[in-house]
């Protein structure tokens, strides 16, 4: 099935770009996966398909983040809206998202990617939710990529899950309401420990925020980029690198000359 996808996806971006410089490339980036159930319409296949071509360019992507020594990576991998999509569907992603780890998880450890699981596990099926559970332990030491996979995930119910735990530690009397800042919510997003998001790539062509990492978005800079994601390769993420390089960030003050 890989051999016939990888000869079907035409892999995208051919021209070469340079990797930027490291002080000019993002710690944080985070991925919209978007396109792949209209890549595989294109060519009259299965949505499934799309999925599978989509995952083949999730590894590539994945690769060369750790290899440029990227330190955070995030993807929306599934939403916790998209369980409402035909029963069909979902079973095929959750079986290519178990498929995934199980083959995977070797050469992410060896590589020290460090994975998290972004989401509420407790939805999956009892075997699904250890594979996922067993990947964040073997790989919870590791120093290379934070990998953050969101499952099940939606960005105000994260918040939602932060403003509990400090209400919670709040009514056990472990801190004070006045306690609660900025910082304290960023520690109890799944990202906790790792820096707010720099640059968002979102796939297929829509300009929308789909509910992703909402908290850490704060000052990130957007890339919408038209192709779909299983036509996104290392070419266009170093593209886009380089867009993000030339950018101007200014967090909301007036740079100075
Ligand atoms: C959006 O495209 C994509 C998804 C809902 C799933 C993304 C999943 C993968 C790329 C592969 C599996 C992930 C892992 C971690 C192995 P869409 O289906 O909404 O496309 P469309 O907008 O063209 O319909």
């Amino acid at each position: 099935m890989r051999l016939k996808l990888n000869k079907l996806l035409g892999r995208g971006e051919k021209k070469e770009y340079p990797v930027p410089p490291a002080q000019k490339l993002p710690g944080h980036i985070a991925f919209i996966m978007d396109g792949n159930g209209r890549w595989a319409k294109q060519r009259g296949l299965p949505r499934s398909a799309g999925h599978s071509a989509g995952t083949e360019a999730l590894r590539e992507i994945i690769r060369t983040c750790s290899d440029i020594g990227i330190s955070s990576m995030s993807i929306y991998a599934f939403s916790t809206e998209n369980w409402a999509r035909p029963a069909d569907e979902v079973q095929a992603l959750m079986k290519l998202i178990n498929r995934y780890f199980l083959s995977e998880i070797d050469e992410l450890d060896e590589k020290g990617v460090r994975i998290t699981i972004m989401g509420d596990v407790d939805a999956f099926e009892e075997e699904q939710r250890s594979v996922l559970l067993r990947a964040m332990e073997r790989t919870k030491n590791n120093q290379g990529l934070k990998l953050n996979i969101a499952l099940n995930y939606g960005g105000r119910a994260e918040i939602v899950k932060a403003a509990q735990e400090l209400a919670r530690a709040c009514a056990k009397g472990e801190m004070s309401p006045d306690q609660i800042d900025m910082d304290a919510l960023s520690g109890h997003m799944y990202t906790a420990g790792q820096g707010d998001v720099d640059l968002l790539i979102r796939t297929g062509g829509d300009e929308r925020i789909s509910n992703f990492m909402l908290w850490q978005s704060w000052y990130t800079e957007i890339i919408f980029e038209p192709c779909y994601w299983p036509d996104y390769n290392r070419q266009t993420l170093l593209k886009n690198l380089n867009q993000f390089a030339a950018r101007d960030r200014r967090f909301g003050k007036v740079k100075e000359k």
